[in-house]
Parts: C-alpha cells; structure tokens; sequence
C-alpha cells in the first residue's frame, strides 16, 4: 500500500484491475492509457486473458489470487470488474488495505452490501466509486447542460428505460443466479438509466418505488445474447427478471418511470431519458438502429414554440468514468467521494425488488 494524501496532484498512480471481462478490459484500456497512471497488476481466472492484457500493456503482476495481488502489488489505487457479488468484499479488502477503488456498477447485490462498502470507504479514509459510464455519453452531458441552463424550468417528470431486442447477458451465469447477481435486467441496464435519470434531474431523493418484475423468456432459455465471456454451468435456473417496470416518487413531488428489460418483442435495442419540465421538455434516444440516436429540445422562444437539437460532444465511456476517479483521487479531500450516491441508487433498486415482492408501494430506505 502507498497512498499518502496527494502531493500537488501529481504523483504517479499505481493501478490494478481485478476481472478482465468485457467490464474489466476497458478498464485495463483506460488506466493504460493514462500517462499518469502505472498499471502494475491484473487479476482473473482466465490465464489467457491475464497473458493478452498482460503482454498488451506490459502490465508485471498478473495473479489468480486477487488477495494476493492486493498484498504483494503495492496498488494505490484498484478497479473492480468481477460478478456483482464479490464487489462488496473485494472492495472491502482493498479499502481496508489503504486502496481508493473503483467498482463496477452496480454497486453491490444489495444496499446492505453497498452500504458495508461505504462504511468501509469511511473508516479507511479513501475514494469509492462506482463506475457509471452511460453518464459520459456526449448526449447526457449535452442535456445536463440544457438542464443547467434552466430552459426546461422545474422537472416534475422523467421517463427512462432501456429495452433489449435480444440481449440477456449469458443465459446460465453468473448473470442469471439471484445470489450472485442481485436481480436481473433492473439490476444490469436498468442502473444505468436510473444513474441518468437522477443526475439529469440533479439528484432528488427517490423516496418510495412502486414495482413490477417478469420473466417471460429466460425460464424459457429465450432472448441470450451470447456477450461477454461469462462461464456457462450446467443447469444454472434462471432467477432473476427480464423486464421490470418502477415507479419512482422523488422529493419535491416529481415521480420518474423507469424500464429496463433485457429481451422484448421490439424491432430494436431502445435507450432513452425524458424530462417534462414546466418550461420545456427534452429527449435522448439512442438504439440499435443505425442513425436512431437523437436529442431533441422543445420549448418556446419569444412566444414561438421551438425545437432545438443541443450540439452533441464525445462520449467520455469508461475512460470518462476512470478519469473522473482519479480526479477524486488526485483531490485534496477524499471524505465527499465515500460511495454515498452509488449507494442511493442500490436502496432504490432495493425498495423496487421489495415491491415487486409484495405488490405494494415501499418507502427507499435511507
Ligand atoms: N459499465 C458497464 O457498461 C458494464 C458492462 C458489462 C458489465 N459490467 C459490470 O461489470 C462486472 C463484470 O461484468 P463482466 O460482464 O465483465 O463479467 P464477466 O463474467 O465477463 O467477467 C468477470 C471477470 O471477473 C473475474 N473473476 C471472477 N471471480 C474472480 C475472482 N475470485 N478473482 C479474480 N477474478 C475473478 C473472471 O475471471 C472474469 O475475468 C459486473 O458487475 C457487471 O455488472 C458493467
């Protein structure tokens, strides 16, 4: 363990990666390619991908044994991109060995799990993220702008959902096992969305969540994707939802529609927030279809209803989500950056499990 607090902002970091699936790789990509960063050390099962990443970034420490690695690799600092469920005592051990981390969404199985992690965050001192990276996207930026800019007036309403053609996340792994997982397309996609959702609305309270959850297809083995590298086991149930619908009731009486669903009878994968505001309202859509994505404004100018189309930057990705962690990182307080908000969103899809469960509404745990 080396971390000090940060000397002018400067120091070089040493960085680990635990996991080097889809998730993991692009955190490998993004610490190497920082100039300020060292990435010294890589942990997974799969001794083939811990020889790729390894030789491909010339990365020393390469270890099955994740303890290990945060034993022997003097890390500063460590992303976690392992199965939801080993987020909360991975992140544990690494906080409590001196590290600043930065986990995977979601943040763990259950807010009693993220809420461990906090806790650890806080004794330890350091900086846990949760890595949102669907928040990076050019259109999101573009809209908090026009949020920002107070056009849209008071938001009292939002919608947002992801809905898959076609894209359960490995049917029979890891994915699929409620102990492991934590809950299925909610809990998958459905984060992200709720994550841009509550930034774009400048983080209100969720205070109670309405749910509903289904599974039509996995039971069924229907609507797998095939992504990832996920291991498949014999005879893994399906456990968890396809498709959930939530309504949210926020502080200062707004309320937010939230889907997510991982396979559906659509022509193509949709993604989408919409704000209602007193003033104006807004759009970001973007799917499977070549040329679907767009933003769109409508409000009114001198009296004249109009539609605007916000210019669109970069998307920040994953290298956007590392890069904002090393800020907290590289800051000169790291109390405010403890995991809190993350954690927030793990007791929304808390109360929404809960609900679906008894069929009523559920006030979000604080
Ligand atoms: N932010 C995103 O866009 C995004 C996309 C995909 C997945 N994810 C999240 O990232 C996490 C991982 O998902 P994935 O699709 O990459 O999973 P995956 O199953 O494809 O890969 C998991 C990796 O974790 C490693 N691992 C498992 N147990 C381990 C252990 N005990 N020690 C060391 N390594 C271990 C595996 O060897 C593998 O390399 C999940 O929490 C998932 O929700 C996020």
């Amino acid at each position: 363990m080396t971390s000090a607090a940060p000397e002018g902002g400067q120091r070089r970091l040493r960085a680990g990666v635990i996991g080097l699936g889809w998730a993991g790789q692009q955190h490998v990509a993004a610490y190497a390619a920082d100039p300020a960063v060292d990435l010294v050390a890589i942990s997974a099962m799969e001794e083939h991908l811990l020889a790729r990443f390894g030789d491909e970034h010339e990365v020393p420490g390469r270890y099955r044994d994740w303890q290990q690695m945060l034993d022997e690799a003097e890390l500063d600092l460590v992303s976690i991109a392992t199965p939801t469920f080993l987020h909360a005592p991975m992140a544990t051990a690494a906080l409590e060995a001196g590290l600043h981390v930065l986990t995977e969404k979601p943040m763990a199985e259950t807010g009693e799990a993220a809420a461990g992690m906090v806790d650890a965050a806080r004794r330890a001192g350091r900086v846990l993220d949760v890595s949102f990276n669907h928040r990076q996207r050019g259109d999101v930026t573009a809209l908090r702008a026009v949020v920002d800019s107070g056009v849209l007036g008071k938001l009292y309403y939002a919608k947002a959902g992801w809905i898959r053609r076609q894209g359960i996340p490995g049917l029979g792994t890891w994915f699929t096992k409620a102990a492991s997982s934590g809950g299925g397309a909610m809990m998958d996609i459905g984060i992200h969305m709720l994550d841009m959702a509550l930034h774009l609305l400048d983080e209100p309270e969720v205070t109670a969540a309405s749910a509903s959850t289904h599974a039509e297809f996995g039971p069924l083995g229907r609507g797998g994707s095939g992504f990832g590298i996920s291991q498949v086991e014999e005879g893994v149930p399906f456990e968890v939802e396809d498709l959930a619908t939530a309504f949210l009731r926020l502080d200062g009486g707004g309320t937010l529609l939230l889907e997510s669903s991982w396979a559906q009878w659509i022509p193509h994968d949709l993604c989408y927030v919409t704000l209602y505001g007193a003033d104006g309202g807004a759009t970001i859509e973007w799917g499977g279809a070549p040329g679907s994505d767009r933003i769109t404004v409508w409000t009114e100018v001198a009296g004249i209803p109009a539609e605007l189309q916000p210019e669109v930057g970069e998307d920040g990705r994953h290298a956007g989500a590392v890069a904002q962690f090393l800020q907290k990182v590289r800051s000169e307080d790291w109390t405010p950056h403890d995991g809190s908000l993350a954690l927030r969103r793990a007791r929304v899809l808390d109360a929404c499990y809960a609900s679906a469960r008894t069929g009523g509404e559920v006030r979000v745990g604080s």
